[in-house]
């Protein structure tokens, strides 16, 4: 197994390993509270043997839909918010062209529904769906959430105007809770295919179950090798107890002490702008598993080289508030040549014997030693290559290491009460029935 590495050659000036080695020991024990069960919210640790324990009758369900939706569809929606569209989204973006919306292909062109309130978005989705063949997989594990109650009320009207009412029924996918929700509800009512989100899975750890798996798999890629990669980190995050065996327990270490010496803000930083999605994902990883009791890491991201030419003079030079992870990614997956010009106008004839992977490594490799000498420790995450198989590693690492990080920040990593705030005042200024008395 080629496992995914933490160079923490930039972070000595700011960690060190005595201090590495005193935290050690909670660490370990957070670990071991994860693992046991005994913890808070270990009604949520379902997602910890997920790769393990999935039922392979899910899988070949899965293969059988992807076989029967794919000839009638040339588009898929996804329709769902946070914990139940964006670890789809990471990997879909993480793997697909960037120009998939206008390249040929055999595969439907997964869009996504539910995750905002913008009119003008669903008038430009619609738009899409008038002249387009559609499918939809509609998820929600509450069944109630707002946002993509209305999306689905708004897209299912439109199928059935489009289809017939049987016709949609065949096209549309629900994923949602065994036994409850509106959701459920209508999906029992309508007939239409349904998959569960087991109950001790939360939203934010649920990218590994049809959640994720079945747009994923719509959009054609191979959720065996996601989950091979997801069961290989596993074994390493449950069998390991040292920083060398153990790179979980290591990102877990390194955030907490940094965390304790005033570093407020994460910066997830990658150079590729494939991986944006997968910062969103880890975002709401880790923002909703430690921000509560007034405490946690601000997760933010940057794509660099881009945001080096915007967020790149506050990073070097403004207050010291944070530490950087950068995601490194050694090897691309196709080649481009820059060309040799004869008369050099430009002056970047010294770039042409190189791969622009290369001249991205340097970017890289610049801006950490820079961003380190500005004051910024910074720790490299290295993976080989970005694929199913990688990709499957590093949802589990950044799972596990959350549950491990959250435990010794001492919160209950696996619930969000702070989620319902705005429904509760959204619910009173909509004039919902139920919350007729109630005031903000
Ligand atoms: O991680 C979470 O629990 C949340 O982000 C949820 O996934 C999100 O609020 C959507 O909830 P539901 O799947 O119940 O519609």
């Amino acid at each position: 197994m080629n496992r995914i590495q933490i160079n923490t050659e930039h972070l000595k000036p700011f960690v060190s390993n005595d201090e590495l080695q005193q935290i050690l020991l909670e660490i370990r024990a957070a670990k071991q509270t994860l693992v046991s069960g005994t913890g808070k919210g270990n009604d949520f640790l379902g997602w910890v043997d997920l790769p393990e324990q999935l039922d392979p009758q899910i899988v070949e369900s899965i293969r059988k839909d992807v076989a029967r939706l794919t000839p009638m569809a040339q588009v898929f929606v996804v329709i769902g918010i946070g914990g139940s569209y964006l670890g789809a989204r990471a990997v879909i973006e993480a793997l697909q062209s960037e120009f998939a919306p206008c390249t040929p292909s055999q595969r439907p062109l997964v869009v996504y529904a539910g995750h905002t309130l913008s009119e003008d978005y669903y008038h430009q989705l619609l738009q899409l769906l008038d002249n387009n063949h559609y499918a939809v997989a509609v998820i929600s594990k509450s069944g109630t959430t707002t946002e993509p109650a209305v999306a689905f009320r708004i897209i299912k009207a439109h199928m059935e105007r489009k289809y017939g009412h049987s016709g949609a029924a065949e096209r549309i996918i629900a994923i949602t809770d065994a036994r409850k929700g509106a959701l459920h509800d209508i999906a029992v009512q309508e007939k239409y295919s349904t998959y569960v989100i087991p109950d001790n899975v939360g939203g934010r750890f649920s990218v590994l179950t049809p959640v994720g798996l079945l747009p994923i798999a719509m959009a054609g890629y191979d959720i065996d090798k996601l989950l091979q990669g997801a069961r290989d980190m596993r074994q390493v995050c449950l069998s390991g107890d040292t920083y060398d065996d153990n790179p979980a327990l290591l990102y877990a270490a390194l955030r907490n002490i940094l965390y304790r010496k005033g570093r407020k803000v994460e910066m997830l930083v990658n150079f590729l702008p494939n991986l944006k999605y997968i910062s969103e994902w880890w975002k709401q990883l880790y923002g909703e598993s430690e921000g509560k009791d007034g405490k946690g890491i601000l997760p933010h991201s940057l794509s660099f080289t881009t945001d080096l030419h915007s967020m790149g003079q506050y990073v070097q030079d403004g207050e010291r508030l944070m530490f950087e992870t950068v995601i490194s990614v050694a090897n691309p997956l196709n080649r481009v040549a820059i060309p040799n010009d004869e008369r050099n106008l430009d002056g970047i004839n010294y770039l042409v014997s190189k791969s622009l992977t290369e001249i991205n490594h340097n970017a890289e490799l610049g801006t950490v030693l820079a961003h380190a000498a500005g004051g910024v420790p910074v720790m490299v995450m290295n993976l080989p290559i970005v694929d199913e198989y990688v990709l499957g590693q590093l949802i589990y690492f950044f799972e596990f290491a959350c549950g491990v990080s959250g435990y010794t920040l001492d919160v209950n990593p696996f619930d969000q009460p702070g989620v319902e705030a705005y429904k509760k005042n959204m619910f009173i200024l909509l004039g919902k029935p139920g919350y007729e008395n109630q005031t903000i």
